[in-house]
């Protein structure tokens, strides 16, 4: 460590009760314009090109210059190497290149910092030239199954063109499926006068195809190659595993013959090993295997005629390597009683899933056929089907099936050959709130009550089962009620309304989501009722006939014309009949218009 000579120590040397207290404070600061030692210091050997080896340069407060020195040839030989770049990441780098690196060889590695202020050289390092060899990736030739053997692809690549000969390569492989996104990796060795350039990877899925990278690395050495360039390959095909079959009944058609659609597919959750060429299928009569029929079909559904007895139907699938297993599948006679088993049945969502349970009575019905479709008006279900065994459950994931749509979940008790009654119940994967409010009326308006009506809303707009509809009703500038009845009621009578007033109502139908209002409808209770009505013109039409009566009771004993007046003056009884008892002319006259 040199220290530069400075204008103030040669001041201090006069002023010495100053410098006792300056020169610590200044020499320390001539002391950080070195520059600071380089750190971590790695070398690379990039196989038979150079030797290159980094360092952290500290923080550099002037220009500084790194020279490299090394030993090599086990210390025999020194040499040195200088960055010359302006820039100060590239300065903390430095290459070696051939001839002047043998290899193998265990070389020194120090780097000299210096600045006008000084030098500081880092330790002293030491590098095994095979230990921190790197070599370029491998190059992949190709990928492909071995003909005959299953589930298994040969890699072949060719190895990097500068490697030593005389180390053995390591090597990672790293594949995924294509459409995946996680690697797997298996490591493997290759000596090095191995010639064989390739590697078995088994245990594969067949029919798959996979992507292949491969790095290597010089046994012993801490760095790998990069990865070499990506390649596919794809397994062999199998022959077919085992459908599963499932067939939907229709009512027998004019002539006598059934239609029967055939639905198959492969088993939930098994691999696509295969591209299935085509499908044989044959059915015959239970009693009678001479009338077997073939056909062969290359999509499905398929729709067999069939008589009223029952059948047996058998298929299989192939590809270009073989046949799969038969499936086989009893079509009962029309007139065939199934039996029945399920008792109960109930739907319900756990996270998100739709979970079907049911109870049976019968202990050795251990399989189920489920199937469900969307409950729409128009168009023509599409079915889906799935066997469950050794459970009374079923389950689907929330996104497989529509939100807001109603579905139809039958469930069959399958014991060997025979198929049970179905048990059916209606779920939604998610419930929303109805998309409309019911279409209401009112009829029977009365004085008091009113009937009000509903309609249930279409399928597609309610979006949920209909809990319950809550009918809400107030009269005009007053208070508001409201009543809730269940979902199988479609009309509601409101009494003790009041006489002449106009009342808004409105029925809202509710969904596990929500509710939704139907369009307000007004209506005015009637002044009085029919009975009412009856009542007054009776009760006026019963005391005119009274006075009627009366009067003509009255008038058998006094003239005529007195009758007449008194029933048109009304006012009192007496006057009139006093000026009549006088007998004027005037009122004589007055009484003939009459
Ligand atoms: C050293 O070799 C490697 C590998 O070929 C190359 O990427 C790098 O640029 C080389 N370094 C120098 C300074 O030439
Ligand atoms: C390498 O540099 C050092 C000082 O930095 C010097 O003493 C030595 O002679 C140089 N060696 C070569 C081979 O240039
Ligand atoms: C390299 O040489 C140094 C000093 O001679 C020694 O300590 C070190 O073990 C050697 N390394 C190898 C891998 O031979
Ligand atoms: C893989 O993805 C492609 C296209 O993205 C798709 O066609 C293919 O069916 C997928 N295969 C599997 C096994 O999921
Ligand atoms: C393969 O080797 C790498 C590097 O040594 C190691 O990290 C990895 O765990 C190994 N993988 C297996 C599957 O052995
Ligand atoms: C890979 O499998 C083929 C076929 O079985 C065999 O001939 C070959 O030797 C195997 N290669 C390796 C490296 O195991
Ligand atoms: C097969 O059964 C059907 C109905 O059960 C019957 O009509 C028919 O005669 C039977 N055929 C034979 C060959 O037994
Ligand atoms: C089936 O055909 C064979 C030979 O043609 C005949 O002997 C047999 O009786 C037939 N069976 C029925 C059930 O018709
Ligand atoms: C169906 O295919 C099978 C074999 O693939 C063949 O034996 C049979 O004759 C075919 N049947 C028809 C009706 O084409
Ligand atoms: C379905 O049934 C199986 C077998 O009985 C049982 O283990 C499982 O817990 C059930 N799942 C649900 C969601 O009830
Ligand atoms: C009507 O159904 C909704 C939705 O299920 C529920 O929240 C509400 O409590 C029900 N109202 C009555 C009165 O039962
Ligand atoms: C339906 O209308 C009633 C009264 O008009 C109101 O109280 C209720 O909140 C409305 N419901 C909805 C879901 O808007």
């Amino acid at each position: 460590m040199k220290l530069s000579p400075q204008p103030s120590c040669v001041y201090l040397g006069m002023m010495w009760t100053w410098a006792l207290w300056l020169f610590p404070l200044l020499c320390k600061f001539s002391l950080a314009a070195l520059p600071a030692k380089p750190e971590n210091i790695s070398c690379v050997y990039y196989y038979r090109k150079n030797l290159t080896c980094t360092w952290s340069p500290g923080e550099e407060t002037s220009y500084t210059q790194y020279t490299v020195r090394r030993t090599y040839s086990y210390g025999q030989k020194h040499d040195n190497c200088t960055t010359n770049s302006s820039t100060s990441e590239n300065r903390a780098a430095c290459s070696f290149f051939l001839p002047r690196i043998t290899n193998p060889d265990n070389c020194t590695i120090e780097v000299e910092a210096q600045n006008a202020d000084g030098v500081i050289t880092s330790d002293m390092t030491y590098w095994h030239l095979e230990g921190i060899a790197k070599t370029e990736p491998p190059e992949i030739f190709s990928v492909k199954p071995v003909w005959g053997i299953k589930r298994m692809i040969q890699i072949e690549w060719i190895k990097p063109e500068l490697a030593p000969v005389s180390s053995n390569l390591k090597y990672t492989l790293h594949f995924r499926t294509v459409n995946s996104t996680s690697w797997m990796e298996v490591n493997f060795t290759k000596n090095r006068r191995d010639t064989d350039q390739t590697h078995n990877l088994t245990g594969l899925q067949a029919f798959t195809e996979y992507v292949i990278a491969l790095r290597c690395a010089v046994d012993g050495s801490k760095f790998w190659s990069d990865w070499s360039q990506e390649k596919m390959g794809m397994t062999e095909e199998e022959a077919p595993c085992g459908l599963e079959l499932w067939r939907v009944l229709k009512p027998a058609e004019a002539d006598g013959r059934r239609p029967v659609q055939l639905l198959w597919k492969k088993p939930r959750g098994a691999p696509v090993l295969e591209k299935t060429l085509g499908y044989n299928i044959w059915y015959f009569p239970e009693n009678n295997t001479n009338l077997t029929e073939t056909i062969n079909t290359t999509n499905q559904p398929l729709e067999l005629h069939l008589g009223g007895e029952s059948y047996w139907v058998s298929m299989i699938s192939y590809n270009s390597l073989g046949k799969s297993p038969v499936a086989t599948l009893r079509i009962p006679a029309i007139q065939e009683k199934s039996f029945r088993c399920i008792e109960v049945m109930q739907a319900c969502l756990a996270e998100d899933r739709l979970v079907v349970k049911w109870q049976s009575c019968a202990l050795d019905v251990n399989t189920w056929m489920v199937e469900w479709f969307p409950d729409m008006d128009s168009e023509p279900p599409t079915l889906s089907w799935e066997p469950v065994s050794q459970a009374k459950n079923w389950t689907i994931h929330q996104d497989k099936l529509k939100p807001f749509w109603c579905y139809n979940i039958s469930v069959y008790p399958m014991l060997h050959d025979k198929v049970g009654e179905p048990y059916s119940i209606q779920a939604y994967a998610k419930e929303g709130v109805p998309s409309e409010g019911p279409e209401t009326k009112v009829e029977n308006i009365g004085v008091k009550t009113v009937t009000i009506m509903w309609k249930e809303i279409p399928k597609r707009q309610r979006k949920g089962i209909i809990c319950n509809y809550t009918i809400f009703y107030q009269a005009e500038g007053g208070k508001g009620f409201s009543k809730t009845v269940n979902s199988s009621i479609l009309q509601y009578s409101l009494e003790a309304l009041q006489r002449k007033t106009s009342y808004t109502v409105q029925v809202m139908a509710s969904t596990s989501a929500g509710g939704t209002n139907g369009t307000s409808i007004n209506f005015k209770t009637l002044s009085f009722s029919v009975f009412e009505i009856i009542l007054i013109t009776t009760l006026i039409a019963g005391g005119l006939l009274l006075l009627i009566i009366l009067t003509a009771a009255y008038g058998l004993k006094k003239p005529n014309s007195q009758v007449m007046l008194m029933l048109l003056s009304g006012t009192t009884l007496r006057e009139p009949l006093q000026e009549s008892q006088i007998g004027s002319p005037v009122l004589a006259q007055r009484s003939q218009p009459c």
